[in-house]
């Protein structure tokens, strides 16, 4: 059983995850726009895994016998002025997300409540993978963005990513 502490907690975490879902499909369509299919199908595999993340909390709180509330989210942010500047934007909202992840384990705990602590770790050392990623490509960009072949051949490279085993998607 959930404390009602930890049960809105959580929603509110499954909130968030869906939220950054939302985020990454809103850059994957601005990246559309700019014909940078490559970069467009790098954000939206990033979508599926924000997807599968609140999947994973969905299931930890019925498993918990607690009650999944679902709540409204925000309509994301749709323009950027550059695609270095929109990744750069998908890198701070990662580190935002790192540190709600952090508050999530203290309120763990606070409360004491063991199995949701363990839990989380998964999503802390989720978040340190997903934050060298980003960085990673922010500092490629940064190296290539005098150049349009840079971006380019980026392009082709970010078109290369495959989804994480099991999160295929329905085909
Ligand atoms: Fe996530
Ligand atoms: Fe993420």
């Amino acid at each position: 059983m959930l404390s009602s502490k930890i049960q809105d907690t959580l929603n509110n975490q499954l909130k968030c995850e869906f939220q950054s879902a939302y985020t990454y499909l809103s850059l994957a369509a601005y990246f559309e726009d700019l014909d940078l299919n490559g970069f467009a199908h790098w954000m939206k595999i990033q979508y599926h895994e924000e997807l599968m993340h609140a999947e994973k909390i969905y299931t930890y709180i019925n498993d918990r016998d607690g009650r999944v509330q679902l709540q409204a989210l925000d309509s994301p942010k749709s323009e950027w002025d550059s695609p270095l500047v929109a990744f750069k934007f998908a890198l701070e909202s990662e580190r935002a997300l790192s540190a709600q992840i952090y508050e999530v384990v203290d309120v763990a705990l606070g409360e004491r409540d063991h199995a949701t602590h363990t839990f989380m770790q998964w999503f802390v050392n989720e978040q340190v993978e997903e934050e060298a990623i980003f960085r990673d490509i922010v500092s490629d960009m940064e190296r290539v963005i005098e150049s349009r072949d840079g971006l380019f051949l980026m392009d082709r490279d970010l078109a290369g990513r495959q989804p994480q085993k099991g999160q295929e998607g329905p085909g």
